[in-house]
C-alpha cells in the first residue's frame, strides 16, 4: 500500500514522515494543489490525501475515474469546494476529518474578537508609525458585558459558546437545525433576533447554499453600530461589499475575517510572494477595526497531527474496505 499526498506544507512533513514510520507505508509528498492536471503523479498509488480551499472539480474526479484511483481523503472538515456529485459518478470515495480541532477555530475566532473589543491592531499600528503613548481610542470592553451571538451550533460553535461563557459573555445562539434542545445553552429562533441583539456576531455554520451571504446589507442593518463580526467559517457566508459599505457607514465596528469568497492559491501557498492586489481585500486590511487573516485559524499542532493522521487512517480503512474511519460529516 502506498498514498500520494499534495499540497503538503513545510509543517505538516513531519507529521507525516512519523506516520509513515508508525505504520510503515509509503507516503509520497508533493507541495502541488490537487488539479485533473498533476493527479497523474498519483496514478500508481492506493489513496490520495488532500488539503486546498481551490475546486476539486469535475474534471478532476473523471480523471480519477479513468485511472482508477477511487479514494480520496480530505485533510480539512469543509466539503464545500468538493464536486461531491462528480465524485459520486467517477466511483470516487471521499472522507474528511470532522473533528480534528474544534477548539483551534473557536480559540482564534475569541482571540480576534478581543483583539478587536481591545484595539491591539491600533495599539500595534502606533508603534509602526514611530509613536508610543495612550490614547483615549485603546479604551476596550470587558467580555462580561458582552451579548454573543453564535451562529452554527456545530462543534466549533458549541466550543464558542464555551470559551464565551467562561469568559462571563451573554451567549444565544441560532442553528436552524437545532431549536432549544441543547441544555445550557440559550437558543434564539430566528437569526433576526440574534443580530438585533448581539455585541459580537460570531460564525460557525457550514459553507452550503443555503448559507450564502447569510450577513448580507439587510443582515448588517440589524446590527448595532458597536456590533463586531468575526468568521473564521466560509466566505461565502459574508457579502464583503455589504460589510465595507456597513464599517464605512458605521452600521457596525469592526470585523473579523479568516475566510474568503473566491478564496486564491495563493493565500494557501506558504511560499507565495504574490502581491496582496485585491482591491477590496486590501482597503479592509488598511482599517484598524478590521482583522484579516489567511484561512489559518485552524492551524494549531493538535490540529495538524489530527488532519494528517484522520485522513492517512481514512485511506488505510478504505483500502482494507472498511468504512473510512472518518466518513464525510459536515
Ligand atoms: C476546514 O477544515 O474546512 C478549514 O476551513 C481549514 C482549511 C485549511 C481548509
Amino acid at each position: 500500500m502506498k498514498f500520494f499526498a499534495y499540497n503538503v506544507r513545510p509543517d505538516e512533513a513531519p507529521y507525516f514522515e512519523k506516520w509513515q514510520a508508525e505504520h510503515d507505508i509509503e507516503v509520497t509528498l508533493t507541495s502541488d494543489f490537487l488539479t485533473a492536471d498533476t493527479v497523474i503523479r498519483a496514478a500508481d498509488y492506493n489513496g490520495i490525501s488532500a488539503l486546498q480551499t481551490i475546486p476539486y472539480d469535475a474534471a478532476l474526479f473523471a480523471k480519477m475515474g479513468r485511472l482508477n484511483l477511487p479514494y480520496l481523503a480530505l485533510r480539512n472538515v469543509g466539503i464545500d469546494n468538493v464536486d461531491l456529485a462528480a465524485a459520486e459518478t467517477h466511483g470516487v470515495k471521499l472522507s474528511n476529518v470532522p473533528a480534528y480541532s474544534p477548539y483551534a477555530i473557536a480559540e482564534f475566532g475569541v482571540l480576534q474578537a478581543m483583539n478587536l473589543r481591545r484595539r491591539t491592531k491600533a495599539i500595534a499600528n502606533q508603534q509602526l508609525h514611530g509613536e508610543f503613548h495612550w490614547s483615549p481610542d485603546f479604551m476596550g470592553t470587558e467580555m462580561r458585558h458582552q451579548t454573543v451571538g453564535v451562529v452554527g451550533v456545530g462543534k466549533i460553535g458549541r466550543q464558542a459558546i464555551a470559551l464565551y461563557t467562561g469568559l462571563g459573555a451573554t451567549v444565544i445562539a441560532f442553528d436552524p437545525s437545532r431549536q432549544g434542545s441543547d441544555a445550557g445553552i440559550t437558543y434564539v429562533s430566528n437569526l433576526e433576533i440574534l443580530l438585533k441583539q448581539a455585541d459580537i456576531v460570531t460564525l460557525h455554520a457550514p459553507g452550503r447554499p443555503e448559507n450564502d451571504h447569510l450577513l448580507n446589507a439587510e443582515a448588517f442593518a440589524l446590527m448595532k453600530p458597536t456590533t463586531i463580526v468575526i468568521n473564521t467559517a466560509r466566505g461565502s457566508l459574508v457579502d464583503l461589499n455589504a460589510l465595507k459599505r456597513a464599517l464605512d457607514t458605521h452600521q457596525i465596528a469592526g470585523a473579523a475575517l479568516d475566510a474568503f469568497e473566491d478564496e486564491t492559491a495563493e493565500m494557501q501557498q506558504i511560499n507565495s510572494h504574490a502581491p496582496f492586489n485585491e482591491p477590496l481585500l486590501a482597503d479592509l486590511a488598511k482599517r484598524d477595526n478590521v482583522l484579516l487573516s489567511p484561512h489559518m485559524a485552524f492551524h494549531t499542532e493538535t490540529a495538524v497531527t489530527n488532519m494528517v493522521n484522520g485522513s492517512l487512517m481514512s485511506l488505510m480503512a478504505f483500502n482494507q474496505e472498511n468504512q473510512a474511519e472518518f466518513e464525510l460529516r459536515y
